[in-house]
């Protein structure tokens, strides 16, 4: 049995993309590991959301993992700046890392645009926490999406540095668990880009809030191109946005895309997208749902987000008073 730790930020318009990306994939796995599904409130720190926005979002989150599936009584789910550890782990991290390393981050590079001078220091030391995050626990598997690939890259450098520095054997080297299905979700606007919480278009995503109209009507939007659907993946070379779609259908129906693409054959794109719609829809609405249900009772989820911080609090002061006996902190 591995030991599993997987995130989503607090940010609001948590979206398709989140939810095939990575929730999905964590209800599915949650059975068979010990798990730790974390809302990383202090790493949504880094776009400065309102107090009260953030608090909202984050409760969002949490609803959203168990509405999914995730079953808080087995894993563990709770919110990161509930356990000081992190960020503690964050600092001594940080002085093991190399700018070099960081200065690789194609996110950071992204997200700082032209005006690298203005960005903050928190969006650039963002994956020396998350590398906390997932080492703090020792875990072993990390299902992510495409996108966080190069981050546990980092988190694997960073065991290794701590390791060497210190002369242990101390971190295992967690392991990305990334599926090939929906690993990288495109915008519904523009199938170059990733679906994304802070892309300025609503017609870009999926919420997992949305109601039926609303998702009938985004992909009813949803950008195509005038061909026909080929019967192979390979012939739909250069047509990301058919791709795209033919690809969310294929994960939410658990087919590959090839399987997919045979199916749809000859047929136009509004054949697949009154099918596509109808999937999403069985798929999301329940969700939806359940979330309106929980969020309507934050105490009770706040009681269970309590829990789950004590059960990763245990485990976090265990390991980081033997972090700190390595480093030669005088610990009392
Ligand atoms: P975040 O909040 O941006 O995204 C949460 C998860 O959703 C996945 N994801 C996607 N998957 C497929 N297609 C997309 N368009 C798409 N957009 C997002 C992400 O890959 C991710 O798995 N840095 C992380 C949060 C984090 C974390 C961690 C994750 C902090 N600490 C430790 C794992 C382990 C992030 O920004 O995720």
């Amino acid at each position: 049995m591995g030991r599993i730790f997987s995130g989503i930020q607090s940010t609001g318009n948590i979206h398709l993309g989140n939810y095939l990306g990575a929730i999905r994939n964590w209800v599915n796995l949650q059975n068979a590991h010990e798990n730790f599904f974390c809302i990383v409130d202090l790493h949504s720190l880094t776009t400065l959301p309102a107090p009260g926005d953030m608090r909202r979002w984050t409760r969002e989150v949490a609803a959203a993992y168990i509405a999914a599936g995730i079953d808080p009584d087995t894993s563990t789910i709770f919110v990161q700046s509930a356990v000081p550890a992190h960020s503690e782990l964050a600092w001594i991290f940080s002085c093991l890392t190399p700018l070099g390393w960081l200065n690789r981050m194609t996110q950071f590079k992204e997200k700082a645009g032209k005006h690298r001078d203005n960005a903050y220091l928190g969006l650039y030391a963002y994956p020396v926490l998350m590398a906390a995050d997932i080492l703090l626990y020792k875990t072993t598997l990390v299902p992510v999406g495409e996108d966080q690939k190069q981050h546990l890259e980092l988190a694997r450098d960073i065991a290794g540095a701590f390791n060497r520095q210190y002369g242990v054997d101390y971190f295992t080297l967690p392991d990305p668990l990334i599926l090939k299905v929906a690993a990288r979700v495109m915008s519904l606007r523009d199938g170059t880009a990733k679906m994304s919480k802070s892309d300025p278009s609503d017609y870009s995503r999926i919420h997992i809030m949305d109601d039926a109209d609303t998702i009938a009507l985004k992909i009813r939007k949803a950008k195509t191109d005038s061909g026909a659907i080929a019967g192979a993946a390979q012939e739909m070379e250069g047509r990301p946005e058919a791709l795209n779609l033919l690809g969310i259908y294929a994960a939410l129906s658990d087919l590959s895309l090839e399987d997919v693409c045979r199916q749809f054959e000859g047929a136009e794109f509004s054949a697949l997208k009154t099918q596509l719609t109808e999937k999403l829809i069985a798929v999301l609405i329940p969700i939806r749902d359940k979330m309106v249900s929980l969020l309507k009772d934050p105490d009770s989820l706040d009681a269970l987000l309590n829990k789950g911080a004590e059960r990763a609090s245990a485990l976090a002061a265990h390991n980081m008073r033997e972090i700190k006996e390595i480093i030669g902190c005088v610990t009392l």
